[in-house]
């Protein structure tokens, strides 16, 4: 299998899990977070990070709810690990940052702590809570990509919608199609 046969096969029949204590499924999230993408104009690449950057929690089989048993899966590093050397940084960047992207939003954006999901605050804690000024500083100067992480994030955050119909993840074959480097 390729790596956009192995992406669509993940979204399509291991993706029925509930997303972190949401109530929506892993590939619902995912589908919904690139169909904002879409939407908005957003390039293939940007489209295609949307899509996988919670691949993840499709990979690790820790499955729902880890939060709620205290364990940091890290899904953003197994993500983009194995995204690698099948897509462009810019792509992996953006799965492996998009927690740090809302640490970062919690710490230089008033209201938007207060608006994520209770979820979404309860894994925020196990991550690390927000960034400290020197983090902030840290990111903006070594992430080369941290605007595209952060804009990401807030499509993740807004991707949770129950029963939203959005297209199908075949949809999107011929898109990753152009964005992948090696097969
Ligand atoms: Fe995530
Ligand atoms: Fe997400």
């Amino acid at each position: 299998m390729t790596i956009v046969d192995q992406i669509i096969d993940l979204l399509s029949n291991h993706g029925g899990d509930l997303y972190f204590g949401e109530q929506v499924t892993e590939a619902e999230h995912a589908l919904q977070c690139a169909h904002l993408a879409s939407q908005s104009g957003a390039e293939p690449n940007i489209v295609a990070a949307a899509l996988l950057h919670d691949i993840g929690h499709l990979l690790h089989g820790l499955g729902e709810n880890i939060a709620n048993h205290n364990i940091d899966g890290k899904h953003e590093d197994v993500g983009s690990v194995w995204l690698q050397g099948h897509f462009p940084q810019l792509i992996l960047d953006c799965v492996r940052l998009h927690v740090d992207a809302k640490r970062y939003l919690t710490a230089t954006e008033p209201g938007y702590l207060e608006d994520l999901s209770l979820a979404s605050k309860k894994s925020l804690e196990l991550q690390g809570g927000p960034f400290s000024p020197q983090e902030i500083t840290e990111f903006e100067a070594n992430e080369p990509f941290y605007k595209e992480a952060v804009q990401i994030r807030r499509w993740d955050d807004e991707a949770k919608v129950v029963g939203l119909k959005v297209p199908p993840v075949e949809r999107y074959r011929e898109l990753l199609e152009s964005v992948v480097i090696s097969k």
